[in-house]
């Protein structure tokens, strides 16, 4: 039996190294095995929980896949699709938000994050969200759910809804329990600006991020402005602690170079910053912007990339309209 493996991005613009470092990487090695089946998924519907210039939407829906391909996502082997397209998701979402307690998403950080002070004025959307990210997984029977770290407590409130769906409809294993794929190092990259912000799309500083599309000397130029500290790069993991910048800086060198932390440390012991970082700008161009520049060729073939998304849209949907009718069934519709 191939293992299911299924995540989304949201085509919101800006896709950066954190996103990139965090789960696209991952699912371009879970796409090159052969022992798995994996669903890549636009997730438009997810965008729209904050407001979007509809024009702005259609190109970001385009832009998403285009990374994907760019990425080394090979589409004649993965399911790549946009969320909206397939009616289940929706569907599923609605009665999915019939199981969830509103206990548990009152705990989600990420909404509490995101709704910022004023959490009267969040869309309902942005509050159960999560929800509709546990219909996209659940409707696949996903074994594995490769993702960053920052959706790890939304990993784990999708497997309580499961549970809870299971146990009260006395469906034994209808839903499967998805397990979370998250890197055990290199998971969450932060800002460049605050190593204890994560990297983000919504951070109004350009300056914090690299993006996926940014050209060479905007690279360097990021890299320079990075903040950092004043002492030399350590001998130790342990002297990185209390160092979140450096310790940041260090972790997306070691991610791009596919190596770990300590023997980065190693090798650049005792150096400075300064030199580290043309090392680093170094590295970024070199995985950076061949990507980059496929992003941007790609995206003026939007028939090719329509093509992808057809063609996906019909394996998603053949998928998820058959869960969809037992859900019903079960729920006595
Ligand atoms: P999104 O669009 O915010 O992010 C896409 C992926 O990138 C990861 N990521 C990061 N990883 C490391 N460091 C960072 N700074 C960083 N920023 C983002 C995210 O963890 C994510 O894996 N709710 C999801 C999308 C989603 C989904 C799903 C994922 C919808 N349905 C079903 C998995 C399965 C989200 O908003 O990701």
């Amino acid at each position: 039996m191939k293992k299911k493996i299924f995540s989304g991005v949201q085509p919101t613009g800006n896709l950066h190294l954190g996103n990139y470092l965090g789960a696209i990487k991952n699912f371009v090695s879970l796409n090159n095995d052969d022992e798995n089946e994996c669903i890549f998924c636009v997730v438009d519907l997810h965008a729209i929980t904050v407001s979007q210039d509809p024009a702005i939407l259609r190109e970001n829906i385009h832009e998403t896949v285009a990374t994907f391909i760019a990425s080394g996502i090979d589409p004649k082997k993965s399911i790549i699709f946009n969320q909206s397209r397939v009616s289940a998701h929706s569907e599923a979402a609605w009665i999915l938000s019939c199981i969830a307690r509103m206990g548990w998403l009152n705990r989600m950080t990420q909404f509490k994050e995101k709704a910022g002070k004023d959490k009267e004025k969040a869309s309902v959307g942005l509050y159960s969200y999560p929800i509709l990210m546990a219909a996209d997984i659940l409707l696949y029977d996903t074994t594995y759910v490769p993702v960053g770290n920052d959706q790890k407590q939304h990993l784990e409130l999708c497997r309580d809804i499961a549970q809870k769906f299971n146990n009260d409809f006395k469906v034994e294993n209808f839903f499967k329990v998805p397990e979370p794929l998250i890197q055990k190092e290199f998971s969450r990259i932060m800002s460049l600006k605050d190593g204890s912000k994560k990297m983000s799309k919504s951070e109004s500083s350009d300056l914090s991020r690299i993006n996926l599309t940014d050209e060479k000397d905007q690279i360097i130029n990021k890299i320079k402005k990075a903040k950092t500290d004043s002492l030399p790069i350590p001998s130790s993991l342990i002297e990185l602690n209390n160092r979140p910048e450096a310790r940041n800086l260090i972790g997306i060198y070691s991610s791009l170079a596919n190596s770990t932390l300590e023997s980065s440390i190693q090798n650049f012991s005792g150096k400075n910053f300064s030199e580290f970082k043309k090392d680093l700008s170094e590295i970024l161009i070199d995985k950076i912007s061949p990507i980059s520049d496929e992003i941007k060729r790609l995206l003026n073939e939007k028939s090719y990339l329509n093509k992808i998304l057809e063609d996906g849209y019909k394996k998603a949907d053949n998928i998820a309209s058959k869960k969809i009718k037992k859900i019903h069934d079960i729920v006595g519709f």
